[in-house]
């Protein structure tokens, strides 16, 4: 593994002592540790546009079987995962990049009561230690753009799914060739943002032995959902334990400049399921 990317990426996404932080939080939030739940943690614990609204539409839009084992890929600290296990009864396999958020991903799941039911390791979606034909379901929620070899990252998933398996996402993807404004909420600069535009990311699927099953919009869903936000923000409803700042840096700025890239149409939000080509 490039060690150099590695460090990147744990550079703009880690915080050191993430979980002591939330533990911090939620003491200082005046609420008792060992009666932390999901929802509780639901304002932090998913790290792409719509939080747990959008993982739900995603497994629904899929409609996502019981008892599927599924691979998360770049499963953050863990939410997603812990959304398709308990919600949708997934035997789920998290893995990330980032070591602080797998060790946050650990901690937090034991800390709402779901013990070690979930797997989390870290490793690069590049380079799996699967073997082949492992997995029902690889799961990709806003992963892709920090990918510069997405010709990988596709073969991998295509690799460890199953022959009747699907590979399903919710990704931001380039509109056109306009520069973003930094940062954003997956980089701080260019260096780390891969995005390229539809029709090169489809080709990139199809070329790796996929085959599209189903493919929607979800921009306009994204543009309100931050719309909501700030208005929530502004009127002081946000939940209790809004943990944002902890978990990451110089969030207004950074969801400012998302949201000003959609509204430019700049970038754009999709969600997607692809077969193994048989
Ligand atoms: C925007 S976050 C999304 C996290 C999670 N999917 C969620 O929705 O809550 C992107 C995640 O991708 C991870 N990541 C980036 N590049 C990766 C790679 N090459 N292999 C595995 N994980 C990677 C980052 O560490 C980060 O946790």
């Amino acid at each position: 593994m490039n060690s150099e990317y590695k460090n990147k990426i744990n550079e703009h996404y880690a915080k050191q002592n993430l979980f002591d932080s939330i533990l911090q939080s939620i003491d200082d939030a005046g609420l008792d540790r060992d009666k932390i739940s999901r929802d509780d943690i639901s304002s932090f614990e998913e790290f792409h546009i719509g939080g747990r609204d959008a993982t739900r539409h995603l497994a629904d839009f899929v409609q996502l079987e019981k008892g599927v084992k599924l691979l998360d890929i770049g499963c953050g600290i863990g939410g997603p995962a812990r959304t398709l296990a308990v919600e949708y009864e997934c035997d789920v396999t998290g893995i990330d990049l980032t070591e602080e958020y797998i060790d946050t991903a650990k901690r937090l799941t034991k800390l709402v009561g779901l013990g070690d039911s979930i797997k989390f390791q870290v490793e690069n979606a590049t380079e799996l230690s699967f073997e082949s034909n492992s997995f029902d379901i690889v799961w990709m929620q806003h992963v892709n753009m920090n990918i510069e070899n997405k010709d990988k990252l596709f073969a991998e998933a295509q690799r460890v799914l199953k022959p009747l398996g699907q590979l399903v996402f919710y990704e931001i993807l380039q509109l056109n060739d306009e520069p973003l404004n930094f940062p954003v909420l997956w980089a701080s600069s260019q260096e780390l943002s891969h995005l390229i535009d539809e029709d090169s990311y489809r080709e990139k699927l199809e070329n790796a032995g996929l085959v599209e099953v189903q493919w929607d919009d979800r921009t306009l869903f994204a543009i309100m959902w931050f719309e909501r936000l700030a208005k929530l923000k502004q009127k002081k409803e946000s939940h209790k334990l809004n943990l944002s700042q902890v978990t990451h840096n110089n969030i207004p700025e950074k969801v400012a400049n998302v949201l000003q890239s959609l509204q430019d149409q700049k970038i754009c939000v999709v969600q997607a399921a692809y077969s193994k080509r048989p």
